[in-house]
This record gives C-alpha cells, sequence and structure tokens, in this order.
C-alpha cells in the first residue's frame, strides 16, 4: 500500500515550486488530489502532469485571499471525490524586501492577505469539511522565518510567524476531533521565489547559504517528503508541531 493510498488531499499553490513537487510526489503516492492556484496556464501544466503520474485530480482556480473562492475549493473537493482527508496549505508570496520602516502599507497588507488570511480561510473550511469526515491532517507551509527573525523580511516573517500561531491553536481546537493540524518550517527551497530573489540580489545566494550548516538549499522534493509524511497515518500523533526542514539552519 502506497503512503497516501486513495488521501483526497487540496494541495494550494500548486502551479509552482514546492506546491508543484509535492502535487507530484503525492500523485505517486496513490493520492487523489484537489490542484488550487491563482495562475490558471500553470496550475494546468501540474494538472497535467500528476494525471500522467497516474492521480486523479482536479484544478479549481483560487485565489486564497477569498473566502467565497475559498469556501467553493473544499465544496469542489467534497463534489468530485465525497470527503476530504488532508490538506497542504502552502500557497504564499515573498512580499517586500526591505528595512522594516520602508515597507510599503499596501505591500504589507497584501503579504498579509496572502500568506496569513489563506491559511486562515482555507483551515476554516477544511476544518468544517473534515469534522463530517471524522478526522483529518492539515499542513500550514510556514517558514524558518516563522520560527526566527531575519532583516529586510519583517511583513513575511510576522505573517509567517502568525501561521505557526494559527496552526498550534488551531491543533488545540480539533485535536479531540481527530484533525491534526502542522506547520512544516522550510530554509531555502530551489523555487521559482528564490530564484527571483537571487536574480534581483547577485553574491546573496553564498550569503545564504554561509548561515547554513548544511550548505545547500533543499529541493522542493525534499519538502515535499515531509509534508506527505504528517499527511499520512504514519504520523498519527504528531499535532500542533512547526517541523523545521532546514539542513540544520534553526538549531544554531
Ligand atoms: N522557496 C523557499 O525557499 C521557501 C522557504 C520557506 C517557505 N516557503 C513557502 O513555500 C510556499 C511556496 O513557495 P515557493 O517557493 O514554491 O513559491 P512559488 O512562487 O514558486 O509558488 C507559489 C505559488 O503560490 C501561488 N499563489 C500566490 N498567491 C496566491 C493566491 N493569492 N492564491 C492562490 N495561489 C497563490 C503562485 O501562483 C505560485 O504558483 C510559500 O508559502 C513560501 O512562503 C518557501
Amino acid at each position: 500500500m502506497s503512503l497516501l493510498n486513495e488521501k483526497v488531499i487540496v494541495v494550494t499553490g500548486a502551479a509552482s515550486g514546492i506546491g508543484q513537487g509535492t502535487a507530484l510526489a503525492m500523485a505517486r503516492e496513490g493520492a487523489k488530489l484537489v490542484l488550487a492556484d491563482v495562475s490558471v496556464a500553470s496550475g494546468e501544466q501540474t494538472l497535467k502532469q500528476v494525471e500522467e503520474a497516474g492521480a486523479e485530480a482536479i484544478f479549481v482556480q483560487t485565489d486564497v485571499t477569498d473566502a467565497l473562492q475559498v469556501e467553493q475549493l473544499m465544496l469542489a473537493a467534497l463534489d468530485r471525490f465525497g470527503r476530504l482527508d488532508s490538506a497542504f496549505n502552502n500557497a504564499g508570496i515573498e512580499g517586500a524586501m526591505s528595512p522594516m520602516d520602508e515597507i510599503d502599507i499596501a505591500e504589507f497588507d497584501r503579504t498579509i492577505a496572502v500568506n496569513l488570511r489563506g491559511v486562515f480561510l482555507c483551515m476554516k473550511y477544511q476544518a468544517q469539511a473534515m469534522i463530517k469526515n471524522g478526522g483529518g491532517s492539515i499542513v500550514n507551509n510556514s517558514s524558518v522565518m516563522g520560527l526566527v527573525g531575519a532583516p529586510q523580511i519583517a511583513a513575511y516573517s510576522a505573517s509567517k510567524f502568525g501561521v505557526v500561531g494559527l496552526t498550534k491553536s488551531a491543533a488545540l481546537d480539533y485535536a479531540k476531533k481527530g484533525i491534526r493540524i502542522n506547520a512544516i518550517c522550510p530554509g531555502g527551497v530551489e523555487t521559482p521565489m528564490v530564484s527571483e530573489i537571487l536574480q534581483q540580489q547577485p553574491g546573496v545566494l553564498e550569503e545564504v547559504l554561509a548561515s547554513v550548516p548544511a550548505k545547500r538549499l533543499a529541493s522542493p522534493e525534499e519538502i515535499a517528503q515531509a509534508v506527505m509524511w504528517l499527511c499520512s497515518d504514519s504520523s498519527s500523533f504528531v499535532t500542533g508541531a512547526a517541523l523545521p526542514v532546514d539542513g540544520a539552519y534553526t538549531a544554531q
């Protein structure tokens, strides 16, 4: 039996990077997938890839900041597959990269809206569906920037600390109902989000790696392995955790 045998799983931000890599890995482990992203063209590419890997799947265009669209996403999952077992709330943006006082207020609000309100909305409608199921597992994508601070990244960091807070408190709300809620906290991962930052700021990779004990970035596949374990029944007593997947960055 495969790790995610027949589990119905929602993945947000599935059109790129960690979300895309995780959706593909989940397809290979037997999941039925409900893929969501704002980007239709790239989201449909991911859909094609997971179907080629043998998974039953749908793509639902979703802006995670929009409550109605998020509710519709969970209803689409129930409509297509009859239940919701698990979710990876991964959609996110990097936001402003500048000292805190220089952050544009609208950009701060946007970063919080996508990274924190988006996770809240997803969890709200997922929990409602999972209560009816009698349980489930939700995994939120925070960051090492949700565990420690860093310069030039205050809005992103605030949103990711918020995700850890949401995760821990919601885990307490639903522990007795069999819904497990955890966060992963990745360090630097080789994705378009990171490539963009590296292109804008030459030399920054060497600077970043100097503070990573493992001396490399992670691949999306390495993040996917942690997510899949948390979604699977193998982690049945793990809830309320914020798991660093960071090459020992936060161990220092
Ligand atoms: N790459 C890293 O080093 C790293 C490290 C730690 C945490 N993370 C987190 O991992 C997640 C994925 O990052 P990534 O590196 O794969 O980025 P990415 O930019 O490659 O992918 C993000 C995806 O989210 C989608 N998205 C953005 N706003 C959305 C919205 N409002 N509604 C729905 N979808 C939306 C984008 O269209 C894109 O497909 C993010 O939450 C990010 O903060 C990334």
